[in-house]
């Protein structure tokens, strides 16, 4: 199985349904830990009472953000992480740590991207009058939000819709959408080459089909 860390700023709930479904042996990754920059976020606990080793490394505690970025590499060096799943870490990543996870970090947005990259996304989606969101899982590359998309669902905006609402239908679409792209990540079924995602087809690894 496909050691996995789980970086999170917060609430942790994507990485509470990644824990839950890597409980089954038969999902081919397991999370091996849980990284957050916020000693108080509620991931955090949720992932202990869950015997998941967990770690904070604050963005204070280092001089630099290239600093902040090695101490979590060295610490992902210490789990042995094959993979690194980006769950509500609201913090931009180093294009040198990036490029050195180039294929092997996944990160999940709420929104349908290339639309509503960065943040505040379901207030801008009801500004916008759009009538179908949604959340996407994709490669992490080093330009925020706009790595290859792996997976997407779809949710529909509905009259009368506030932010809490839709961010609570979008919510409930993260969790399975990011098992399953963490599912194909881990079985190799999806590969990122030369920018491009790769699905994995009888036939081999199909170009974005
Ligand atoms: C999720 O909606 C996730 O898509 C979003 O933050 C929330 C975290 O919730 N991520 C971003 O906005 C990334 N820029 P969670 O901590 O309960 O998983």
């Amino acid at each position: 199985r496909k050691r996995t860390v789980v970086l999170i700023s917060g609430r942790g709930s994507n990485m509470t349904a990644l824990i839950e479904a890597a409980s089954d042996p038969d999902y081919p990754a397991e999370i091996v830990g849980v990284i957050s920059d916020k000693a108080d976020a509620h991931g955090l606990r949720v992932a202990a009472a869950r015997g998941i080793p967990t770690q904070t490394i604050a963005r204070s505690d280092h001089a630099s953000k290239a600093d902040h970025d090695k101490a979590i590499d060295a610490a992902l060096a210490g789990f042995k992480a094959d993979i690194v799943a980006l769950a509500g870490y609201m913090r931009l990543l180093t294009t040198s740590f990036v490029e050195k996870w180039s294929g092997r970090m996944i990160n999940i947005h709420p929104a349908l991207l290339p639309a509503f990259k960065g943040l505040d996304t379901h207030k801008r989606a009801l500004e916008a009058g759009i009538k179908v969101h949604g959340c996407t899982v994709h490669f992490v590359t080093p330009e925020m939000d706009d790595g290859p998309i792996i997976a997407q669902a779809a949710v529909p905006v509905l009259v009368g819709d506030d932010e809490a609402t839709l961010a609570a239908r979008v919510l409930k679409a993260e969790h399975p959408l990011y098992v399953l792209a963490l599912k194909l990540l881990a079985e190799n079924k999806v590969t990122m080459a030369g920018g491009k995602v790769c699905f994995a087809t009888g036939n081999g690894l199909v170009e974005n089909p």
